[in-house]
């Protein structure tokens, strides 16, 4: 099956060119302006820009166990909605993935759901070390240094360092320390104020964590990324050129600050709490100068029932991986970003940062992951237009300009305008060196 994308605006992400792409099966095999085959799809993509698929290296998808609020299905459709043709999805599910047993439970739930390629963390407790030391088939580790929704938590200093010293793989944590939080929660016992959120879940909170998770993994030598950072102040922390350290930041913390509670409530309720409006500059500011290279979701859906109860019952969490790309997309539109920077941030960090061999990039050779966007589409985003299970979006009534038009995975086409084509599942994306390929799936 070979499909021939003319004449688009290409960002591959290093220069950026006007030319044509060929599709066969499932990878990219030729980039050249005047390729001249005979291909069961010729897709005209003058005006339009065609860039690698997103992979959102930060979303919680429920399944199993949470399936009232998203599951791999419904998940993977949003995904292919917004772009994102790759996941790497976190433990804290019911059962916890926190074994061997439970990732291949999941990898084999996501072969027969998935739409897109999908990945999946092994969780830290406390007690699983030989679990982490062993694991196949994950991209690496996820620490919660601080507890957020579900009961994993590992915050004492010995089982950290055991976690650091003796695994290999790459990990990554929430950085919220516990202690802080705890401490703060008491002294607002009995808040309902969801402005308080943020006062519990504070500057501190972040920076203690995230310094004391950097010094363990300087210690011990250890690939580690910063998931999710909220405030400015942690920014200069993450400062390291030996490859060491990385670090994401995601849409809510650059988008929304404390004065947004006022206008949506618990919808922008989330851990790490929403900070100061200095922080989204400062975030952003981290993010053009290379401190930050990541940008994911953290989606993290809730029913809307369960986030309308009064503060502290309402759960953090919201759902954005369908507008993740046209929330930057629009930043594009705003001048705000290169859509080049789009590209990198979204696509080929992420890539990178967790050894996604192959994907991220549009060169020959690599996975025909890609999505084709329009820079001048302007759309409003809405709850009820929404593909996630608990349809709704904080950013409900906002219009974006520069949306995903056509999504293909493995060089299948699952989105085209509205319309999913789906025939075919995503592929796990972790890839086995020893084996010098993608582990199979299930
Ligand atoms: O607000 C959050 N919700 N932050 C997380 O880290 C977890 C997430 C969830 O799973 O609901």
């Amino acid at each position: 099956m070979k499909t021939l994308i003319k004449n688009a605006t290409v960002v591959l992400p290093e220069s950026t060119l006007h030319t044509s792409v060929l599709i066969e099966g499932t990878k990219i095999v030729d980039i050249d302006p005047a390729i001249q085959v005979a291909a069961d799809h010729v897709v005209e993509g003058e005006g339009l820009h065609l860039l690698p698929g997103v992979v959102d290296d930060q979303v919680h998808f429920r399944d199993p166990g949470l399936t009232h609020k998203e599951d791999l299905y419904t998940a993977s459709r949003a995904c292919a909605k917004g772009g994102v043709t790759t996941f790497l999805e976190m433990p804290n599910t019911n059962p916890n993935t926190i074994s061997q047993e439970a990732l291949d439970s999941k990898l084999a739930l996501a072969a027969g759901k998935s739409l897109v390629n999908y990945g999946f963390y092994i969780g830290a407790t406390p007690d699983n070390v030989a679990a982490l030391k062993h694991a196949r088939r994950t991209p690496g580790i996820k620490i919660f240094i601080g507890s957020s929704t579900g009961n994993l938590l590992v915050d004492k200093q010995e089982a950290l360092e055991r976690i650091f010293a003796e695994t290999t793989l790459p990990a990554c944590a929430h950085c919220e320390d516990e202690t802080t939080i705890r401490a703060n929660a008491e002294r607002f016992a009995g808040t309902t104020d969801i402005t308080d959120h943020s006062r519990i879940r504070d500057h501190e909170a972040a920076i203690i964590a995230t310094r004391r998770a950097i010094d363990l993994a300087k210690r011990h030598n250890h690939r580690f990324h910063v998931l999710h950072v909220s405030t400015g102040a942690e920014t200069p922390l993450l400062a390291d050129h030996s490859g060491l350290i990385t670090a994401e930041a995601c849409p809510h913390h650059l988008f929304f600050n404390v004065d947004d509670y006022a206008r949506l409530g618990s919808r922008v309720q989330m851990n790490p709490s929403i900070k100061a409006k200095e922080d989204n500059s400062q975030l952003w500011q981290a993010l053009l100068d290379g401190l930050i290279q990541v940008i994911a979701t953290d989606h993290a859906p809730h029913t809307l029932e369960e986030k309308q109860q009064p503060y502290p019952k309402s759960p953090a969490g919201l759902p954005a991986v369908e507008n993740s790309l046209a929330l930057m997309l629009d930043q594009v539109h705003q001048g705000r970003c290169t859509i080049e920077q789009v590209v990198q941030w979204m696509c080929d960090a992420p890539a990178r940062v967790w050894d996604i061999v192959d994907k991220g990039r549009i060169a020959v050779g690599y996975d025909a992951d890609l999505v084709l966007v329009d820079l001048n589409k302007t759309l409003m985003v809405r709850d009820e237009e929404q593909e996630t299970k608990c349809k709704w979006s904080p950013w409900h009534g906002e219009s974006l300009t520069g949306w995903p038009v056509r999504t293909w995975v493995l060089g299948h086409e699952v989105f085209r305008e509205g319309f999913f084509d789906e025939s075919r599942r995503g592929s796990e994306a972790v890839y086995d060196h020893a084996r010098g390929g993608y582990w199979a799936t299930a």
